[in-house]
């Protein structure tokens, strides 16, 4: 039985719904069994990662965990890794391809796994496509996205490869102690995202700078941590002359080359049938990088 944690977000729900159509016993942790719309055959187990004590029933006879740790501090962390630790032989943590010296949660969080008994594997994404979402309605809204580093270049990676890396790497051998650093297959200015993005969406998309200190505000005001938001803006602006790292790691993993971001515009907006595709947290430019 191999648990999922963040199953109903958005590489957690890939992961799911490929290993229950691949027929591997899985069982989806969710806070809200109304949100745990899921092929048949995935059981859904209510627990919350704030409240380690309410993970029991899903730890239950669990083999494998794959550990996705939503977007807030790590304070549990250490006892929801110990409890795991007790049930199963592995953890495949979604973790982030990170700046050396960065004092985000992954860090405390791949260092308490690799202390507690159970074999792991490490998958380090860069920026996720996703995190361009709310691009889409400013394009719709206004023909414009106005944002920061238009020069920045990211490898913005599909969530359902990181979910197809997930579920190979869950269900094979040969990857304990291993560390995936995952990417999208090309580095993509901010600017050519949006042109793209425009004509997936049938509408011209043009570019507008603003300036760091407004978006620090914003970003302040969203995540409640300025310490982040600024660290957060100076990787961007990192990517202007260090373009985000490409790897073929989903390729070598998964045999087929990862998706492009053009790829990923289409699965979400193609044909207009995207309006249910907005669910995202867009222009953040992403918590992992
Ligand atoms: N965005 C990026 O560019 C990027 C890059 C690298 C790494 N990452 C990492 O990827 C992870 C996020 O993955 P994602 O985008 O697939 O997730 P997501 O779409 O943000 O969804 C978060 C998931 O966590 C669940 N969750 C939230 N609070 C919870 C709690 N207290 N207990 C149990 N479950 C809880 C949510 O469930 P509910 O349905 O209950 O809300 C949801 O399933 C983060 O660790 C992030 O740092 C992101």
């Amino acid at each position: 039985m191999i648990l999922i944690t963040g199953a109903t977000g958005n590489v957690g729900r890939h992961t799911v719904t490929s290993l229950a159509e691949a027929g591997i016993p899985v069982r989806a942790l969710v806070r809200d069994p109304a949100r745990a719309d899921f092929p048949a055959g995935v059981e859904v187990v209510t627990g919350d990662l704030t409240d380690p004590p309410s993970l029991a029933p899903a730890l239950d006879g669990v083999e494998e965990v794959f550990l996705i740790w939503p977007g807030f501090a790590a304070s549990t962390a250490a006892q929801v890794v110990d409890l795991i630790a007790r049930h199963a032989r592995r953890i495949v943590y979604l973790s982030a391809n990170l700046r050396p010296g960065s004092t985000m949660f992954h860090v405390e969080v791949e260092r308490l796994i690799r202390g507690a008994g159970p074999a792991w594997t490490f998958l380090r994404p860069g920026g996720f496509a996703t995190n361009t979402l709310g691009w889409a309605r400013e394009i719709l809204d206004t023909g414009t996205v106005r944002w920061v580093y238009g020069q920045a270049a990211r490898s913005l990676i599909h969530e359902a490869d990181i979910a197809a890396v997930a579920a190979h790497v869950l269900t094979s051998a040969g990857h304990n102690h291993q560390v995936y650093v995952l990417s999208g297959p090309e580095a993509l200015t901010q600017v050519e995202q949006v042109r793209i993005l425009g004509e997936v969406l049938g509408r011209p998309a043009r570019w507008e700078e603003i300036a760091p200190d407004a978006v620090v505000e914003r970003l302040t005001a969203a995540w409640g941590d300025a310490e982040l938001a600024k660290s957060s803006l100076e990787t961007w602006e990192s990517f202007i002359h260090t373009p985000e790292e490409v790897t073929d790691t989903v390729e070598r993993l998964i045999g087929r080359r990862a998706r492009t971001y053009r790829q990923w515009a289409i699965d979400r907006f193609g044909g207009f049938g995207g309006f249910g595709g907005f669910g995202g947290f867009g222009g953040l430019g992403g918590l992992g990088g």
